[in-house]
């Protein structure tokens, strides 16, 4: 298997500030993979995530993706390579839905047909119609509806690796239900690594090939669904697997 990432002793401490956001993080993490990043608030989920694309640098530590420390590459270069999708979305105001996609399309060719076609089937995949939407500026949908042009941005460019911070946190249970299965598939379809955030445990255990639980600024556990349900490594661990089984247990009684 090739390694696609790896973190090095990563640290970060923020300026004004006296806490470790991250705190000696290593891993290791292979092609293909689908890592769910599952913690509480502040645990560092999106710190770390945002080191892999240099939206923050890490105060110590190497982040190496296919085997090249990124802190010696151009950021822009390494941000089209990489995907992200965020909670707050991130669409530009000022351009409509379609313009919004093609952005990042338009980074690799300039074949306005292509990419109409791409655009297109984008927004087949997140459920939202073409026709009705392509016109319309952010303002003009709901959050649930913003959030999911979000990750058809992200995914349009077909980048090999893509950083997921909460994508579904504003969308309704049906829907959600609908894209975990649709992000599966797309990952499934093609060897795309995935980062993916969450805070929510039923969903990590649900997406993850494998899970890094994190507490703290440090790594807890990184292992698959399997081995976090039936082993988890600490105390933290078990109470958050408790939770998830009790909320099956709700579901199912
Ligand atoms: N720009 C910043 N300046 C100072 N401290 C920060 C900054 N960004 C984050 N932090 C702190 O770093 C820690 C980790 O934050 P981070 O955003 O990575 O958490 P998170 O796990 O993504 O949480 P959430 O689930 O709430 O999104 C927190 O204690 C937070 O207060
Ligand atoms: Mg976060």
């Amino acid at each position: 298997m090739k390694t696609a990432l790896e973190f090095k002793h990563i640290t970060k401490v923020y300026r004004n500030s006296q806490i470790e956001a991250l705190d000696d993080v290593s891993a290791l993490i292979y092609e293909g993979e689908f890592i769910t990043i599952l913690g509480s608030s502040g645990s560092g989920k999106s710190t770390l995530l945002k080191m892999v694309n240099r939206l923050i640098e890490p105060t110590s530590g190497t982040i190496e993706y296919y085997g090249e420390d990124i802190s010696k590459q151009d950021p822009v270069m390494l941000r089209r390579k990489i995907g992200y999708v965020i909670q707050q979305v991130g669409l530009f105001p000022h351009m409509t839905i379609h313009q919004n996609i093609e952005m990042v399309l338009k980074l690799q060719t300039k074949d306005t047909k292509s990419n109409t076609s791409r655009i297109i089937e984008m927004m087949e995949l997140i459920g939202l119609d073409y026709n009705e939407y392509k016109d319309r500026y952010p303002h003009q949908l709901s959050g649930g509806e913003q959030q999911r042009v979000g990750l058809a941005r992200g995914l349009a460019a077909n980048p090999n690796m893509v950083l997921l911070d909460e994508p579904f946190a504003s969308i309704d249970a049906i829907n959600r239900l609908r894209l975990q299965q649709d992000i599966l598939k797309i990952h499934q379809s093609a060897q795309k690594t995935f980062l993916f955030v969450t805070h929510d445990v039923n969903e990590a255990l649900l997406l993850g090939s494998r899970v890094m639980v994190m507490d703290q600024g440090k790594i807890q556990q990184f292992g698959t669904p399997k081995e976090i349900i039936s082993t988890p490594s600490n105390e933290f661990v078990g109470k958050l697997i408790g939770i998830a089984k009790q909320q099956v247990e709700v579901f199912t009684r």
